[in-house]
């Protein structure tokens, strides 16, 4: 018999507050259409998007990451040094190494909370929930504080037409803790690497750098996207991975208030919503228009933006689908808090 005890956890786990931070720079399509050839109308019509935020240099990612999660920790009733746990979704933090969670977790003021990062692009935000709510039921931690946090603005070719409308910056924020009823349903969550190159940064650190046989570019390896494609795969098979999750929470269409997609384009949201058959009484979340594709950030955000405004109520079912760069997806219901 092994001689060791183990870890034992809440039995269900809950999203106990959401906190957002959304860069002051307004940059509307004026300003992004001065760099590629394209207009305001293509850009409203083929995206949705009519404005995005992109941080000044103060705006970090860390100090973005910060002041969402000090709302977040706000809203959930709880004091920063009972976060056990910080995980930052990210592929805009600009060093290798060490991860920007420790930082974030000191800054906060956590007991040396465990802290690390995760590299599941606009997929990140719904990982880490998967992650945070695992850990709170499987008694690793008390509670957790997730970040989606993304800076794009810096990893954006502003001469690329497609990609310079889309990207932008922010932060998003969550605290899962225990629960006494299921409030985070099973994640249903995977990964299509033959589609790797879709969406990726275009070269890796070595060609930028060199290598003694080969001279380096020299140059910030900018995101990269073959749109089209990416935009048939979200259209069709998300909506798939939607209803799994309604499934697998035991959620019928009838009992959902809320559906919070990835914020890509309003396209690929509506053409979700029309194949899950949504009925008209779901509130969708729509922050692209104002906000753009901030990744990570971009599911906390509006969720934030539907719980300010009134949309989405403290105790609705809310549907989580996240996707992108990998190409990796995830998706869960959720209780809002
Ligand atoms: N402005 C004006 N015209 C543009 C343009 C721009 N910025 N970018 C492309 N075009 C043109 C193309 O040249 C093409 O012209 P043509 O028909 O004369 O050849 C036409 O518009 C259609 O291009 P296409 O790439 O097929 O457009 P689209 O309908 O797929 O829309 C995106 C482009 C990027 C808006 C869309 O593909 C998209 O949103 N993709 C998914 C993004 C996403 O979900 N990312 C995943 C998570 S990060």
């Amino acid at each position: 018999m092994s001689p060791l005890s183990g870890a034992t956890g809440s039995q269900h786990a809950a999203i106990l507050g959401i906190g957002g931070y959304r860069p002051s720079r307004v940059i509307p399509n004026s300003e992004v259409i001065a760099a590629i050839d394209s207009s305001d109308e293509w850009i409203q019509q083929r995206s949705g998007i009519r404005q995005r935020r992109w941080a000044a240099p103060h705006e970090t990612v860390q100090m973005m990451s910060v002041d969402a999660a000090r709302k977040a920790i706000d809203r959930a009733g709880i004091s920063a040094e009972q976060i056990d746990c910080v995980i930052v979704a990210t592929v805009s933090h600009m060093l290798q190494t060490p991860a920007v969670a420790t930082a974030i977790a000191h800054e906060l003021g956590t007991n040396k909370a465990a802290a690390f990062d995760i590299s599941a692009a606009c997929a990140g935000f719904c990982h880490g929930v998967a992650l945070a709510s695992d850990m709170v039921r499987g008694g690793s931690v008390g509670h957790a504080l997730v970040i989606g946090v993304e800076r794009l603005s810096d990893l954006t070719d502003l001469h690329d037409r497609g990609t310079a409308f889309i990207f932008a910056d922010g932060a998003g924020a969550a605290v899962v803790g225990p629960s006494d009823e299921p409030r985070i349903g099973p994640v249903v969550w995977g990964s299509d690497g033959e589609q790797f190159d879709l969406i990726r940064q275009k070269e890796d650190w070595r060609d930028v750098v060199g290598t003694p046989d080969r001279p380096g570019t020299g140059t910030m390896p900018h995101l990269m996207m073959q749109g089209n494609p990416v935009f048939r795969w979200a259209s069709y098979a998300m909506a798939k991975i939607g209803q799994q999750a309604l499934d697998r929470a035991g959620v019928s269409i009838d009992d959902l208030d809320v559906f919070v997609p990835h914020q890509a384009n309003m396209r690929i949201i509506d053409a979700m919503a029309r194949s899950m058959k949504l009925p008209e009484r779901v509130r969708i979340a729509r922050d692209i228009a104002e906000q753009g594709n901030t990744s990570a950030a971009s599911i906390p955000l509006a969720l934030e933006r539907m719980i300010d405004d009134g949309e989405a109520r403290s105790g609705d079912t809310a549907l989580l689908v996240a996707f992108g760069a990998g190409l990796a997806y995830a998706a869960q219901v959720v209780t809002v808090p």
